[in-house]
């Protein structure tokens, strides 16, 4: 069998590391043949409920969960790290500016993005889901110039996987009939979800809804705004669902999207789409061989155009945000 994969889980011990690691020690992270060591990160106060979770992870008798060590020290949970999955982020509070809120965030990703160029491995892939997740994203990888820039990637896959469930849903299909779906931009409000190059059953998607209106004043706004109907609905925010849509990230970057379709990450940007690039920015990105490559030629219409525009600025103004607080 294969050597175990070090995975660095940081926030380990909050909601959606709860619903993370145990898929992670089922083998779902990296594939049936992969044993993992899980290396788990948290502030010191929460260290002793990590130990908890360690102790049901234990009593999981995980066949591939090869073992579990637990960190407060950055260094130390990021040596030797494969994956890391930087999860544990600073919430805004009521009264806090966004620059506050930055500023608070690069206090978390600027030690950790040092952390991984100091002692990752070399075939390090970072995942970002702390908001604002492409912001930290930039952070990090700002802070970590000897590790290839691409191999820092930000969230998007939860706001896919419910573009997705929301189409097949209009359009009565199942959802593995959906395919080549987009998330352009952000993990904000401002994110735009495009269809127009979705396909239902191998049928273009937005011919087959019809309904610009719904589009426009149903379908984005949903997507966009799931985050708060979930909290409304269940008193707390996705953590199940935000754990599953990492997981699916990793393991598409790691084992490939399915032949004729694509996935949504944030990666960096390399000018397509007229994205600035160096952007932490959503794409369209077909997975092959351990690598991502953001799917080139689409035609963006006027409709979608502006929405990704929109996006993209709300990014750059995050990215001269951070710029101006020394944070990269
Ligand atoms: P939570 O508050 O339950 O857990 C966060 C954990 O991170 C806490 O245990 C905290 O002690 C820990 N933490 C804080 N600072 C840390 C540090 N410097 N190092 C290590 N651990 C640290 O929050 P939850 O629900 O698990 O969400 C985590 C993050 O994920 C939030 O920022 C949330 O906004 C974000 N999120 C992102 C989504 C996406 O689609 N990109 C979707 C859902 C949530």
């Amino acid at each position: 069998t294969q050597a175990p994969v070090n995975v660095t889980v940081t926030g380990a011990a909050g909601q959606i590391g709860y619903a993370l690691l145990f898929r992670i020690a089922s083998g779902q992270l990296l594939g049936p043949d992969t044993p993992v060591k899980l290396r788990l990160l948290e502030i010191p106060q929460a260290v002793k409920a990590a130990e908890g979770t360690a102790l049901e992870l234990e009593d999981g008798a995980f066949p591939l969960l090869a073992g579990i060590d637990i960190f407060d020290d950055a260094k130390q949970a990021f040596a030797g790290a494969n994956v890391a999955l930087l999860v544990g982020a600073r919430p805004r509070t009521k009264g806090m500016e966004r620059a506050d809120l930055l500023e608070a965030n690069g206090g978390i990703f600027k030690p950790q993005g040092e952390a991984i160029n100091a002692g990752a491995a070399d075939d390090i892939r970072v995942l970002v889901v702390g908001n604002p997740a492409n912001t930290n994203a930039l952070i990090a990888q700002s802070h970590a110039p000897d590790v290839p820039a691409e191999r820092f990637t930000a969230m998007t896959r939860l706001d896919h996987n419910r573009a997705v469930a929301q189409l097949a849903k209009k359009l009565n299909a199942p959802v593995g009939e959906i395919k080549k779906l987009t998330i352009w931009g952000n993990h904000s409000a401002s994110q735009y979800p495009d269809i127009f190059h979705a396909e239902v059953a191998g049928k273009n998607a937005a011919e087959a809804v019809n309904d610009e209106k719904w589009l426009a004043e149903e379908f984005i706004p949903r997507v966009a705004k799931r985050g708060a109907e979930i909290i409304e609905a269940r008193g707390a925010s996705s953590a199940a669902s935000a754990a599953n849509a990492a997981i699916d990230h990793i393991y598409n970057w790691v084992n490939g999207t399915p032949e004729g379709d694509w996935t949504s990450m944030a990666v960096p940007s390399d000018g397509s789409y007229g994205v600035p690039e160096g952007l932490i920015s959503s794409f369209p990105v077909v997975c092959k061989d351990g690598k991502y490559e953001i799917v080139q030629g689409l035609e963006i219409n006027e409709f979608s155009r502006g929405r990704i525009d929109a996006s993209v600025n709300e990014l750059a103004e995050e990215r001269e945000a951070v710029k101006k607080l020394g944070l990269i």
